[in-house]
């Protein structure tokens, strides 16, 4: 989808997105303060990510917590696509997903999506695949989820409930709908065109392993969107409920525009970075900051612009008088770049560290999260 210059689509997130103009073009809804209120009331805080709106959009999210309170048993879905390595950007679904299995109690189904960036990508192989999958678990583990209610699979090897699902979507999907919907044309191989079925499935996998009415909420990056759209138009019919979504922006690359991204492994912090390594690509970011230190006194920095400060901003610095603070000594030219470096990759460091702790006590825990045939 076009906006301002930027495009956003499953797989594909380029330019400045303006993300005012994707609530509108995408049909979602922001996030109001009545929605958030009850929220708020129910875990007893707000995390950071709401109050500084890396979540920022939604689809019934309230009719969601409606459910709950009604008795109806809610839960969530999310996933990964195995086509590289985990980094930073990934891991905001994730945390805001485990914050709100805390808060609701609620199982979790987490798709790994093989067979997508297998068919996806025409340079990687299902051994590469595989890899991936085997070194993403692993992260996803690693934040924490309850392993009680945590349900996660892989397409190629969860294959029988999956497809069996799947095959249901996709009879009420027509090509025509899933190429206005994802921009198929008449190269893209034929699992491309099955694969969203594969996607939205989940939406109804937890009704379809105990038959009991469920309300599915989709924590995700807003990019994942068309899939919801063709799972909403198909529930009724399949005699399931909408999912509702609650949608994330993208955090940005280190370097100037766009989003964090594996392909450019210079914008991205990889979960697996080591601490010189991530020191090295915090130092190196893009700033709002003026070329010398003078003209950084007399004028000021930008911190409107500036990927240190958005990282502070969004994820690293949890206190609010802080980062307000920040962003008046950088604008007023007291604050030099040099002191928001060391302060975020110190604070990026010490978050590696304990990723990296729990990631390697991941490893023996694999089988009590992994969804089998
Ligand atoms: N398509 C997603 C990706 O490329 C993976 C995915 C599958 C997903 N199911 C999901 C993401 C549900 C969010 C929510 O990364």
């Amino acid at each position: 989808m076009q906006n301002s210059g930027s495009i956003v689509t499953p797989w594909e997130v380029k330019g400045d997105v303006n993300y005012d103009d994707l609530i509108k073009q995408f049909g979602v809804e922001p996030l109001t303060d009545d929605i958030l209120e009850r929220l708020r009331k129910q875990a007893g805080y707000l995390p950071t990510l709401i109050t500084r709106k890396m979540f920022f959009s939604h689809r019934e999210f309230g009719d969601w917590m409606e459910s709950y309170d009604k008795g109806i048993r809610a839960a969530l879905y999310t996933g990964r696509g195995p086509s590289g390595n985990t980094h930073l950007g990934h891991l905001i679904p994730w945390i805001f997903t485990k914050y709100l299995q805390d808060v609701f109690g609620a199982e979790l189904y987490f798709q790994m999506t093989d067979d997508e960036k297998f068919l996806f990508n025409q340079e990687l192989t299902k051994e590469d695949v595989k890899k991936y999958t085997k070194e993403n678990l692993l992260d996803i583990i690693a934040v924490g989820f309850d392993p009680k209610k945590t349900h996660i699979f892989t397409n190629l090897t969860f294959t029988k409930t999956m497809y069996g699902i799947a095959t249901d979507v996709a009879k009420h999907v027509t090509f025509s709908t899933a190429k206005a919907t994802f921009g198929f044309s008449e190269s893209s191989n034929i699992g491309m065109v099955f694969f969203p079925a594969m996607q939205a499935a989940p939406c109804f996998l937890p009704q379809r392993l105990d038959g009991k009415d469920t309300h599915v909420l989709i924590p995700c990056a807003i990019d994942q969107e068309p899939y919801w759209r063709i799972a909403r138009d198909v529930a009724p019919k399949l005699g399931y409920r909408k999912p509702a979504g609650i949608y994330s922006k993208f955090i940005p690359g280190l370097g100037a525009g766009g989003k964090m991204s594996a392909s450019l492994p210079e914008t991205a912090i990889f979960l697996s970075d080591t601490k010189k390594e991530a020191t090295k690509k915090v130092k190196n970011a893009f700033t709002g900051g003026q070329p010398t230190v003078n003209e950084q006194k007399e004028k000021g920095g930008n911190p409107d612009i500036c990927v240190i400060y958005s990282y502070l901003f969004s994820m690293f610095d949890e206190d609010d008088a802080s980062v307000t603070e920040t962003y008046r000594a950088c604008k007023s030219g007291e604050r030099m770049c040099g002191e928001c470096k060391e302060k975020l990759a110190e604070r990026v460091v010490k978050f590696l560290a304990d990723h990296q702790k729990r990631r390697e006590e991941a490893k023996t825990k694999v089988d009590e999260y992994l969804l089998k045939d």
